[in-house]
């Protein structure tokens, strides 16, 4: 019997029907449709709206979504781990709160946090359970409502984030496909460059922290990107490499979308045909931990089982990886 390995075995993604374009923008900040899509990619991206909604109505819309489309009852889901920057609340974890709206009874659940690397991070930790041999179901999922971190008074990030999310299903197999490798890394050090300068412990909420506005995403872009790019080109490759794939036997890649020139660095690196790369930051912009999942959700009709896919993220911490999955279907 072959190694336990484990096998997505189905995807699901979800995203908000209000769609905030760049001519919208225009009209809210100093921008043009131009400089955001030359710089970034992005035409396009969803908003979550309604008083009340949280990253749990992505999370339980994605969870439904999978359990109907591969036929899981609730019950028999052992753990739900969600991947968010943005969640309901500081505590209980949201994934506690989706567990609960989509009836998992039997699933013990928690958040996990990694920035835009959160849903590669929480694959590989999920897909630990099922190596083990002690779960059978265990679901990923990336829930993201961007834009209650976003100031829609500042130009420089509130053009890149939208909201939305997506997830797996992962179960056992000893087939030789499913989650084969992965490398991830950290670099606290970094941290200074992306985060949410208030609202934690360091700087509880308090009337100045709102006044000056650090309860939103502060990003210094070029010093990002300048990291993003060495870091999601440098893992690929390193993932390729140490799995003996060439760029002929790869294909996918299934990179984070957070900038185009990003994702066609990466692309480049690994010497991959750009007709192999995923690519729908157009119509959703950044949504953190959402990407990667939307992109295995809208190309899922065009994957084949054995196809070697190559999901890459690098996001705030710094956080990146790159993680090998052969898909199973
Ligand atoms: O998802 C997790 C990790 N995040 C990333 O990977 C994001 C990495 N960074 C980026 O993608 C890019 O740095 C951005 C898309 C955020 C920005 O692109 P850039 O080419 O690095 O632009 P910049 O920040 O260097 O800004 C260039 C100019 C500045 O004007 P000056 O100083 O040259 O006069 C900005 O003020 O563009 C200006 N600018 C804008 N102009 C029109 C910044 N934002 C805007 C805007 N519209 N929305």
């Amino acid at each position: 019997m072959g190694k336990l390995r484990a096998a997505i075995t189905g995807v699901h993604g979800w995203v908000p029907d209000y769609v905030l374009t760049n001519a919208e923008l225009e009209k809210m900040v100093d921008t043009s449709d131009e400089w955001i899509t030359t710089r970034s990619g992005i035409i396009e991206r969803r908003i979550l709206k309604g008083e009340g909604q949280g990253a749990s109505v992505i999370g339980a819309e994605v969870v439904k979504g999978l359990l109907e489309k591969t036929g899981t009852k609730p019950e028999e889901i052992d753990m739900l781990i969600i991947s968010t920057v943005t969640p309901d609340y500081a505590f209980p974890a949201t994934a506690n709160i989706v567990s609960d709206m989509c009836g998992l009874k039997n699933a013990w659940s928690y958040d996990l946090n990694a920035a835009c690397s959160g849903f590669l991070f929480a694959l590989t930790t999920g897909s630990q359970f099922i190596e083990t041999g002690t779960h059978k179901k265990v679901l990923i999922v990336g829930a993201e409502k961007m834009s209650m971190l976003t100031d829609y008074t500042d130009r420089t990030t509130c053009v890149l984030f939208g909201d939305g999310g997506g997830g797996v299903l992962l179960e056992p197999t000893t087939e030789e496909v499913g989650i084969m490798d992965s490398k991830h890394y950290t670099d606290g050090s970094g941290r200074q460059y992306l985060y949410q300068k208030g609202g934690g412990s360091v700087k509880p909420p308090s009337f100045e922290t709102v006044a000056s506005k650090e309860h939103f995403v502060h990003q210094e872009g070029q010093s990002v990107f300048k990291f993003a790019v060495k870091g999601m080109a440098d893992v690929s490759v390193e993932i390729m490499e140490r799995n003996n794939l060439t760029s002929d036997s790869i294909a996918w890649l299934v990179p984070h979308q957070a900038n185009l020139r990003i994702i066609d660095a990466t692309a480049r690196r690994m010497k991959l045909d750009p007709r192999k790369v995923m690519i729908n930051i157009q119509k959703y912009g950044n949504t953190t931990t959402g990407t990667i999942p939307l992109c295995l959700w809208e190309w899922e009709d065009q994957l084949s089982k054995g196809d070697n896919l190559i999901l890459s993220a690098f996001g705030g911490g710094f956080t990146w990886g790159s993680v090998y999955v052969k898909w199973a279907y």
